[in-house]
């Protein structure tokens, strides 16, 4: 039921990070994988790693808060692939600060990359999804939707308020399109080393101290922590789960 052998899934946000460790780790399995980010060149490199793992690879250049590039995407896809089983809604930015201290421009770039993002990205592939009577949708939440800012070092409320809205999203989709054998469901990382935290949480020892000292892992997530739970709700595993997030981050949202 874990199964994911010849699927074909579209990353978001590929060119680093998680969404980089996603598309390599889906190879793996033999999954058919669409990169999509702004830096072509970083995932034509990756997409040459992906196909060195005997799966097929498409690198697009594609700025998910604009719509006629996510269009373009999605219809290069569709007549690369044929389908598209998996949409891992992964690409995300951060901006530091509380509401006192955003400038609007910020305010307003976290929204449209972690939320329009998801809407529009989702607006082209949900049509194709419905045709087949089949897909996984895969947003990337944070654990800063459910949570404030433990230990109060790093504030980003426009951050935490876009990921919020990101589980709203995955319910309503969701209840929507069950009905298509669609599923919708979300993920909600505590902390994972990346090149948004690498510029970010990484850099404060004060704040590793303190993260490690609030999580009951102790410790920040590893490389690959994250696939088991993408994998889960990638595969018919979880075939009669929609609407729902699961938090992976060492147990820091139970203390
Ligand atoms: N690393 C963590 O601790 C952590 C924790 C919780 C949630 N997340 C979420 O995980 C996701 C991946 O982040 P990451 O930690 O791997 O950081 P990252 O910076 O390495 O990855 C984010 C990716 O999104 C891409 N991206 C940004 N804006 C884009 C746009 N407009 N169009 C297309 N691609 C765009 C970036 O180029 C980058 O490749 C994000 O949604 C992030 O909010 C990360």
């Amino acid at each position: 039921m874990f199964e994911l052998n010849g699927k074909v899934a579209v990353v978001t946000g590929a060119s680093s990070g998680l969404g980089k460790d996603a598309a390599l780790a889906y190879a793996k399995e033999g999954v058919n994988v669409a990169l999509l980010a702004r830096r072509v060149e970083k995932i034509e490199e990756i997409a040459k790693e992906v196909e060195s793992l005997g799966v097929k690879a498409i690198a697009i250049k594609c700025d998910v808060a604009k719509e006629e590039e996510v269009k373009v995407a999605i219809e290069t896809i569709v007549n690369e692939f044929g389908r598209i089983d998996i949409l891992l809604n992964n690409a995300g930015v951060t901006a530091h600060g509380g509401v006192d201290s955003l400038s609007e421009e910020e305010w307003n770039k976290v929204m449209d990359i972690n939320v329009k993002g998801i809407y529009l990205v989702s607006k082209y592939v949900i049509p194709v999804m419905k045709e087949q009577n089949y897909g996984k949708v895969i947003n990337i939440s944070s654990v800063n939707a459910i949570l404030g800012e433990k230990g109060g070092i790093f504030i980003r409320h426009a951050y935490n308020t876009s990921k919020a809205a990101v589980l709203g999203l995955t319910k309503a989709m969701g209840a929507s399109y069950a009905q298509y054998g669609i599923t919708v469901n979300a993920i909600c990382p505590g902390l994972f080393e990346s090149e948004m935290t690498e510029r970010t949480l990484f850099t404060s020892q004060k704040f590793l101290e303190k993260y490690n000292t609030l999580c009951p892992a102790s410790r920040p997530g590893k490389k690959g922590e994250l696939n088991g739970t993408i994998f889960y709700f990638s595969s018919d595993a979880s075939s009669y789960v929609t609407g729902q997030y699961i938090v992976v981050d060492g147990g820091i949202s139970i203390v």
